[in-house]
């Protein structure tokens, strides 16, 4: 099965070129300005497009048992919508209840992901420790190619967990080489402001901003990434929504601090004017953590992409519909938290960021799949056109248009945030494993084609940090020793 990509500009994050690609095996055999196709490859006719190395969406949630009830787009379904949206690869959660053994989670994980269409792999969450949870992240990093962990600091008498077993965590993600996530917001705070709400009779959907402004997450972040500091390990904190934790994680790497910093696309785009809207349903389909901020804090979001302090762009996939929304009719702490948007990532990032002038195309590439594949370590089998590389590709038709809609998405979910927005700039063809799998709007995947992806620690990296913080900190010596 081979394929040949004839006509089209490569683009990657550091080069625009002329050239064909040529495909076999589910790798790239071959990048150059004129390839003739062997007998019997397909082609496509990529004249006037952008070939591009496929979207990796570093944070989704599919079929997430979460609040009471289980996210609406499973795998399959939500793979599928990636790679109509031009995404090629998912990095999930595996989330273990407070508990719940770190291996027995992550089967459980795989087992659901078996039917994925598209190539996927897992972050893994700390919800509890003990021996055995320290344990299980060396069989975890060792073994199963896991090499980041995630840390909820909010979501309190759930999954949240307290700084004592954070940093217990980080200590071993040291050790491992493993990079920790974090979602950075005070779960106390948030607890607090809920109860204080609800009190004063602020039900609805409009009191789940009031309970977690953005000092909350402001808070969080300046923690964590001194908690990090102290500890000597690199930090990724997920879904900044805000000024505050730009400004946390922009102070720290200005100090030379190995902190990333991913923005989600909804973050970029919609605004906390949603929660006010009196549908309630319309206002509930927003309720997601972070929330949706006012809009200044929108150009923050998008400086901190264009500086370099914020690497990455995600969509924190994690879709409730009406029906599980109205859980929380009566009190807006039980409504579902999560929004989709696995398919529209691409073109909303396209269109708001390569179309306004925001950005250029490398830049692009960059935040929407190379710089994921450099922090998680699967660079250059992911996000990148290379010979070598997996044949994930997407053909990207810069003059094409599409109305995001939930009548006419792929997603299984009743409701869109990016509803009507007109887009410019959206994938023609989208390749996975070298297999054209969407094609001018019709997808042709299959169930079960998904592999998991292994990716490895960074041993070096953390070493070359650790002696950094040696350097730094005097070092600790018994008095006695000192005399
Ligand atoms: O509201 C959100 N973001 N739901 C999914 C879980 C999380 O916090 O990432
Ligand atoms: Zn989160
Ligand atoms: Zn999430």
């Amino acid at each position: 099965m081979s394929l040949l990509i004839r006509g089209g500009t490569v683009v990657t994050a550091d080069q625009t070129f002329r050239a064909d690609v040529y495909c076999a095996d589910g790798k790239i055999k071959a990048v150059g300005e004129t390839l003739d196709a062997p007998a019997g490859a397909q082609t496509v006719d990529a004249g006037g497009q952008y070939v591009m190395p496929g979207g990796i969406d570093p944070h989704t949630h599919m079929e997430l048992p979460f609040m009471g009830t289980v996210a609406s787009e499973d795998f399959l379904s939500g793979t599928a919508a990636g790679l109509a949206g031009g995404t090629t690869m998912i990095i999930d959660f595996v989330i273990p209840a407070p508990n719940v053994p770190l291996l027995d989670a992550y089967e459980q994980w795989m087992g659901w992901a078996k039917k994925a269409c598209a190539d996927y792999s897992f972050h893994v969450a700390i919800t509890w420790w003990s021996d055995k949870v320290r344990e299980e992240m060396g069989v975890l990093a060792r073994d199963k190619g896991v090499n980041s962990f995630k840390h909820f600091m909010a979501y309190k008498g759930a999954i949240m967990v307290t700084d004592e077993h954070l940093l217990a965590s980080f200590q071993r993600c040291q050790e491992l080489g493993a990079i920790a996530t974090v979602h950075a917001e005070n779960g106390e705070l948030v607890y607090y402001l809920q109860r204080e709400l609800v009190k004063k009779g602020i039900t609805g959907p409009e009191g789940h901003p009031l309970s977690r402004p953005p000092e909350v997450e402001g808070e969080a972040a300046n923690r964590v990434i001194r908690i990090a500091q102290v500890i000597g390990t690199p930090v990724y904190i997920v879904h900044n929504s805000c000024r505050e934790s730009v400004e946390a994680i922009t102070r720290a790497r200005l100090e030379g601090q190995r902190v990333y910093g991913e923005v989600l696309a909804g973050h970029l785009l919609v605004d906390d004017s949603v929660y006010r809207n009196p549908d309630w349903n319309f206002a509930a389909a927003h309720v997601m953590s972070p929330p949706f901020r006012p809009k200044e804090h929108q150009e923050v979001l998008w400086r901190g992409l264009v500086s370099g302090n914020l690497q990455t762009t995600a969509t924190d996939h994690c879709c409730f519909c009406a029906d599980q929304k109205a859980m929380g009719r009566n009190d807006f702490t039980r409504i579902p938290n999560g929004t989709g948007g696995v398919e529209d990532r691409m073109a909303v990032l396209w269109t708001h960021g390569v179309g306004a002038g925001r950005i250029t195309m490398n830049e692009f590439v960059r935040i929407t799949s190379t710089n994921a594949a450099q922090i998680f370590n699967i660079y250059p089998r992911k996000g990148s056109i290379s010979v070598g590389a997996d044949a994930d590709i997407v053909v990207w038709d810069p003059a094409a248009t599409r109305t995001i809609s939930a009548r006419t998405h792929h997603q299984k979910i009743d409701f869109n945030i990016f509803e009507g927005m007109n887009v410019k700039g959206v994938p023609s063809h989208t390749i996975s494993q070298g297999k054209v799998v969407y094609a001018n709007g019709k997808l042709m995947v299959e169930q079960g084609a998904g592999r998991c992806i292994p990716r490895p620690t960074f041993p070096t990296v953390f070493e070359a940090v650790k002696k950094q913080n040696e350097a730094r900190a005097p070092r600790a010596v018994p008095r006695e020793a000192a005399e």
